[in-house]
C-alpha cells in the first residue's frame, strides 16, 4: 500500500494545479493518473483563459458575463471567486514561463470570445492548453511531486455510513496499467478528483478517448451527488469527420460562418443580431443545426467557417494549429478555402457537487476541473472559462485538502434541509432497479467500522475480485459493443435538440446497456497494457454518467442554456432556478434539487432575457 497526505487523481490542468498548491501548503502529495500528465486532455484546449487584466475591464464584468452566459444557473459565490482570482492565477502562469501570445509592445495579448463584453481571453496561439500543461508539469517536476502515471484509479476507498455526509474517503485503489497489479493508495488528508469530462458518452465529441467520466462515476457511487448533468455543451465548430476542435479563437479573430447559400446566417437569419458568430456557444450551435435542418447545410450536414480574409500572416501568428488540424483531418487548406464545421459534444457544465473549496459532501473527498460542478458554468459555459476554472479551483481544492483554512463556503453540498425532493416526473424507467451487479463497482464498500487501513484493504480486495471475474469469464459481450450503443443513444437523443420521447428512448437504451454489461467479458488475457480491460471498466463508468445526463434532461422541463426541450420552449424561472442533483442511493439514482445562489458580493444577478 502506498501512503501520502494528499492524493490527486488525474494530471490535467486542475490536477497539476491542485498538486502544486497542496505541496506548497506543506503536504506530501502524489498524483495518480491513467495517462502521463502531458497527455492529459487539457492539452487539447485551444482557445484561452478569460482574465480581466486590462484597464477598462474588471472582475465584475467578467462575473456578469459568466452569470448571463450560464443562463442564471451559475452560483454567484463561485462565479465571483473565478472572476476575482483568474487575473492573479494567469499572471502566475506567466511567471512560471507560460509562453502567452503577445502584442508588439510585449504585453500579453487578449482576444474576443463568445459572450464576453470585453476581449479578455488570454491565449498562447491556438494551443493554450498544451502550453498550460507543460508549464505546470515543469513546476510539478521542479518540486519533486511524486507522479504515478499509467495507474488507472478504479475505486475510492470510502466508508459506507447510511448518510453520505458521514462517510469518509481514505484513499483510492488503482490498477497499474504496465503490470496489471492492483494496489491501495492511502490518503491521510484528502483525495482530489481531477479526472476531466465524460465526453466519450457521445460518439461525436471533441474529447479524447480518455474522457470517460471516471471521477464522476466513482464519486457518485461513493455517495457524492452529481449536479446539473443535463447541461452538456456542444461546441459549434468541430470537424465533421472526427469531432476534432476548431477553436472559437478563429471566430474571435474574425472568422465567419456561412451556410450553403453563402449567407452569413448568424446575422442574416437573425440568430444573434449584435454578436453574430460571437454569440454564446449554445446559441451558435442551435443556429447551425437549424440551418442544416432547414436545408441550408453543406452536404446536409455542416456549415462553413471562413478565415481566409484574416490573411496568412495573422493566421500563421495566431491560428497556425488550426491550419494543421483542418489539413490533417479534413484535407482542407484554411488559407484558400473555408473549413467544414458542425456542433460536437465538448464539455459537461455539470459534475460532482462541490463547494468553493472543492469539497464534496463525503469527508476527505474533493473534486476540481471539468469533473466538478461548483457551479461556475450553470446552463452554458463561456468559451475561455474552463482553463481559469482549472487553475482557480484546482488551487483551492489542493490547499484545502492539505489543511489550509479558506474560510467557510457559502455553497452547500449533499442532502440537507435546503433541498427539495423530486416528486412527480413521469420517468420511463423507475430510478431504482438499475439492474446492475454492484458487488464489483460500488466504492463505498469499506465498512463503517473499519479503520483507514481496513477500508483500503477491503476496497483493494473487492477491486481484485472484480478484475479476476472479468478476466476469468470466457465469453459474453465486449465493452465496445455496449459503448457504441450508449454513444449512439446519447448522440441521437440527448443532443443539441431534445424531445421528451427521444430522451425517454435514450434512458431505455442506457438501461439495456446496464443489463448487457452484466455479461461483459475481457477478451485479451494479458495483464500488461490490457486496454481491453481498462476500457471495460471505463464503459461501466460511462453508463452511470450517461444515465444521470439523460435523467437530468428528462426532469428539467424547461429551455435554459444548452438544455433545449422541444415541448418546453421557455426558461421557467419560477420553477427552475435550482440545481438538479442525482445521487446513487443503494444501487439506484435518486433526484433532488438545491436553489441557485444569485446573491453576489455587491449585487444580486437578476435573471434577464438572454440575447446576443
Ligand atoms: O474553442 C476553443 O478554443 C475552446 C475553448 C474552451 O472550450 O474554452
Amino acid at each position: 500500500m502506498y501512503e501520502h497526505d494528499v492524493i490527486v487523481v488525474g494530471a490535467g490542468g486542475a490536477g497539476l494545479r491542485a498538486a502544486i498548491a497542496a505541496h506548497e501548503a506543506g503536504a506530501d502529495v502524489a498524483m495518480v493518473s491513467k495517462l502521463h500528465p502531458v497527455r492529459s486532455h487539457t492539452g487539447a484546449a485551444e482557445g484561452g483563459i478569460n482574465a480581466a487584466l486590462q484597464e477598462g475591464d474588471d472582475w465584475e464584468l467578467h462575473a456578469y458575463d459568466t452569470m448571463k452566459g450560464s443562463d442564471y444557473l451559475g452560483d454567484a459565490p463561485a462565479v465571483e471567486t473565478l472572476a476575482k482570482n483568474s487575473p492573479e492565477e494567469t499572471i502566475n502562469l506567466e511567471h512560471w514561463g507560460m509562453p502567452f501570445s503577445r502584442e508588439e509592445d510585449g504585453t500579453v495579448s487578449q482576444r474576443p470570445f463568445g459572450g464576453l463584453s470585453y476581449p479578455r481571453t488570454t491565449y498562447a496561439g491556438a494551443e493554450t492548453g498544451h502550453h498550460l500543461l507543460h508549464t505546470m508539469y515543469e513546476q510539478v517536476v521542479k518540486r519533486g511531486i511524486q507522479v504515478y502515471d499509467e495507474w488507472y484509479v478504479m475505486n475510492l476507498a470510502t466508508t459506507d455510513e447510511a448518510d453520505p455526509n458521514d462517510r469518509e474517503c481514505h484513499g483510492v485503489v488503482a490498477y497499474d496499467v504496465q503490470s496489471g497489479n492492483i494496489e491501495g493508495f492511502k490518503a491521510n488528508q484528502g483525495v482530489v478528483l481531477a479526472t476531466g469530462g465524460p465526453g466519450q458518452a457521445f460518439d461525436h465529441t471533441t474529447n479524447a478517448v480518455s474522457c470517460t467520466g471516471d471521477g464522476h462515476a466513482m464519486a457518485y457511487r461513493a455517495g457524492a451527488p452529481l449536479e446539473d448533468m443535463e447541461f452538456i455543451q456542444f461546441h459549434p465548430t468541430s470537424l465533421p469527420s472526427t469531432g476534432v476542435l476548431i477553436s472559437e479563437g478563429v471566430r474571435g479573430e474574425g472568422g465567419i460562418l456561412y451556410n450553403s447559400e453563402g449567407e452569413r446566417f448568424m446575422f442574416e437569419h437573425g440568430y444573434a443580431n449584435n454578436s453574430g458568430e460571437l454569440a454564446s456557444r449554445d446559441v451558435v450551435a442551435r443556429a447551425e443545426l437549424t440551418e442544416v435542418d432547414e436545408g441550408r447545410g453543406v452536404e446536409d450536414e455542416y456549415v462553413h467557417l471562413d478565415m481566409r480574409h484574416l490573411g496568412e500572416e495573422r493566421i500563421m501568428d495566431r491560428l497556425e494549429n488550426i491550419l494543421h488540424l483542418a489539413e490533417d483531418f479534413e484535407g482542407v487548406d484554411g488559407l484558400v478555402e473555408p473549413m467544414p464545421v458542425k456542433p460536437g459534444q465538448h464539455y459537461a457544465m455539470g459534475g460532482i457537487e462541490v463547494d468553493e473549496n472543492g469539497q464534496t459532501c463525503v469527508n476527505g473527498l474533493y473534486a476540481a476541473g471539468e469533473c466538478a460542478c461548483v457551479s461556475v458554468h450553470g446552463g452554458n459555459r463561456l468559451g475561455g472559462n474552463a482553463l481559469p476554472e482549472l487553475i482557480v479551483f484546482g488551487k483551492r481544492a489542493g490547499r484545502h485538502a492539505a489543511g489550509e483554512d479558506l474560510g467557510d463556503p457559502e455553497i452547500r453540498t449533499g442532502y440537507g434541509d435546503d433541498v427539495e425532493d423530486e416528486t412527480e416526473t413521469d420517468l420511463p424507467v423507475t430510478p431504482g432497479d438499475a439492474g446492475v451487479d454492484t458487488s464489483g463497482g460500488v466504492a463505498a464498500d469499506g465498512g463503517v467500522t473499519a479503520d483507514a487501513e481496513g477500508v483500503l484493504e477491503r476496497t483493494v480486495e473487492t477491486a481484485r475480485q472484480r478484475v479476476d471475474r472479468l478476466m476469468d469469464k470466457e465469453d459474453g459481450v465486449q465493452h465496445a459493443e455496449i459503448r457504441a450503443k450508449l454513444q449512439k443513444a446519447m448522440t441521437d437523443y440527448v443532443n443539441v435538440f431534445r424531445t421528451e420521447e427521444g430522451v425517454k428512448k435514450a434512458l431505455r437504451l442506457i438501461r439495456e446497456c446496464r443489463q448487457e454489461y452484466q455479461d461483459v467479458y475481457v477478451d485479451d488475457p494479458s495483464r500488461t497494457f490490457n486496454t481491453d480491460l481498462q476500457q471495460t471498466i471505463e464503459t461501466r463508468n460511462l453508463i452511470d454518467v450517461a444515465e444521470t445526463i439523460a435523467l437530468g434532461a428528462l426532469v428539467r422541463d424547461e429551455f435554459r442554456g444548452a438544455h433545449w426541450r422541444k415541448e418546453h420552449q421557455e426558461r421557467k424561472d419560477e420553477e427552475w432556478l435550482k440545481h438538479t442533483l442525482i445521487s446513487w442511493d443503494d444501487g439506484e439514482p435518486s433526484i433532488f434539487y438545491r436553489p441557485v445562489i444569485l446573491e453576489g458580493e455587491n449585487k444580486t444577478y437578476e435573471p434577464k432575457e438572454r440575447s446576443y
